[in-house]
């Protein structure tokens, strides 16, 4: 069928009439561009007739793979307030509303509900990785991983940590429970997925405003002596950098906390990254960390506008984040739109270069968002030798949000612009993750 892919930040490959072969560990053997049949396909690279089974897009109903999704940032135990923030900017927001909810997962069966809804409500809006953030819970952050690891779905899992500047009833105690409680997610983890294929920890301090600095440390170290990522907030809203200064005196700047404890490396991810400064910005790409741009929690909680080609032309990675629930959207299909939005914004202050394409929000959604994760070699487009994650999308399917009229069925960039603007979950027919059929409205559970 037709394939829809990123070759790089705007080159966004179309491929209508192609084969790919995935091999039964989910590992893509081969991509046939002008292939006639799937049969001729496997028949050219040696596949005996009866090993096989074929999946086809519908040319006549406007369908096409395409890669899955990357959630670089999303806190998984914030989904029940998706849309609440009132009037709120981050450091209100987080007492009213965040830290509650939290503290709430203290209680196993508010953490099964909540982690099993949205990872099917994300995993349905075809992200086929995710980073997760979880809560300060052991208990509730290794129910997290067990739940993605069941459903398929790739996740980075993170227990928050926080023993600094944080309310009493939501904390870590001190920097021996945030230790021992950091380790008994490795652990389970471990023990869950020992190659980490599908899960895996991720080293995750809230932010350098509810830390101290020997926990900051402490965790540099070990992402250092265990080679796991880090995942951490940066520089989201104004207040909250005055009050990292404050906090942290021992650097220069915000990214400069992060870089001193050891936590700004090649396999960290720093969600927002609004209000940096140049010297902060060739700081990071330096280190080779990796950027989530949240454009819609960036707008709702109005701390800012990203500028996402600023970090990009120094060479900084950026992927996309819905940072549920800053972000109201669950989908990186609405936070692509965003992105461009967004974009759109910073140029109207007079600067032409901030516009993002089409090609490249999707870019961000996929390859660039494997790249943040350290994954671009295995996953991001369907390259061979890479794993089948993907998305078949259907636009004329039944209950569509988007209208295709007879003339566009050939007009793949049209098609693929339409669904951009107006697309939802109604039009991800089936999602597959290493060549597994996981969700999709296609999908049929046998569990
Ligand atoms: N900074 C510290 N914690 C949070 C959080 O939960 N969400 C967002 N958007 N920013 C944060
Ligand atoms: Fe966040």
């Amino acid at each position: 069928g037709t394939f829809v892919h990123s070759l790089a930040l705007a080159d966004l490959q179309v491929i209508p009439s192609a084969a790919v072969g995935v091999a039964e560990n989910g590992t893509i053997e081969f991509l046939d561009q002008n292939a006639s049949s799937a049969e001729a396909s496997a028949e050219r690279h040696s596949w005996p007739a009866g090993s096989y089974s074929v999946v086809a897009s519908d040319p006549s109903s406007a369908s096409f793979f395409f890669p899955g999704f990357f959630d670089t940032h999303i806190h998984a135990s914030q989904y029940p307030n998706v849309g609440l923030f009132g009037k709120t900017t981050l450091l209100d927001w987080l007492n009213s509303y965040t830290f509650p909810l939290e503290s709430s997962f203290s209680d196993l069966k508010v953490a099964d509900n909540v982690y099993s809804r949205v990872i099917a409500r994300t995993l349905g809006n075809g992200t086929t990785t995710a980073a997760y953030y979880a809560t300060v819970h052991a208990a509730g952050t290794n129910l997290l991983a067990d739940i993605a690891l069941k459903a398929g779905q790739r996740a980075f899992i993170g227990r928050c940590c926080m023993d600094a500047n944080s309310p009493d009833y939501y904390c870590d105690k001190n920097l021996e429970e945030a230790q021992k409680a950091t380790l008994e997610v490795l652990d389970h983890i471990k023990k869950i997925d020992p190659n980490h294929d599908i899960v895996s920890p991720i080293l995750t301090p809230r932010f350098a405003a509810s830390c101290s600095k020997e926990l900051l440390c402490w965790l540099g170290k070990l992402s250092t002596e265990t080679s796991l990522p880090v995942q951490t907030h940066i520089s989201e809203n104004l207040l909250e950098v005055e009050l990292v200064k404050s906090m942290h005196p021992f650097a220069a700047s915000y990214a400069g906390v992060y870089d001193k404890c050891g936590l700004l490396h090649d396999k960290t991810i720093l969600a927002h990254a609004v209000h940096l400064t140049d010297d902060e910005r060739l700081l990071i790409a330096k280190r080779g960390s990796g950027v989530a741009h949240c454009p819609a929690s960036n707008s709702a909680l109005t701390s800012g506008e990203t500028r996402v080609k600023w970090l990009l032309d120094a060479g900084v990675k950026v992927g996309l984040g819905t940072d549920v629930s800053g972000g109201f959207t669950p989908s990186i299909l609405h936070t692509a739109r965003q992105a461009l939005l967004v974009s759109r914004h910073l140029s109207m202050k007079g600067d032409e270069t901030h516009k993002l394409s089409i090609e490249e929000v999707l870019y961000l959604a996929t390859l660039g968002g494997a790249e943040v994760c350290g994954l671009a070699n295995k996953l991001g487009n369907f390259l061979p030798g890479k794993k089948w994650d993907a998305q078949l999308i259907t636009l004329d399917c039944k209950n569509s949000p988007v209208d295709i009229f007879p003339w566009e069925l050939e007009k793949h960039e049209d098609l693929v612009a339409k669904w951009l603007f107006n697309g939802d979950d109604r039009n991800v027919a089936k999602v597959w993750v290493d060549g597994k059929l996981v969700a999709g409205t296609a999908f049929i559970s046998f569990q």
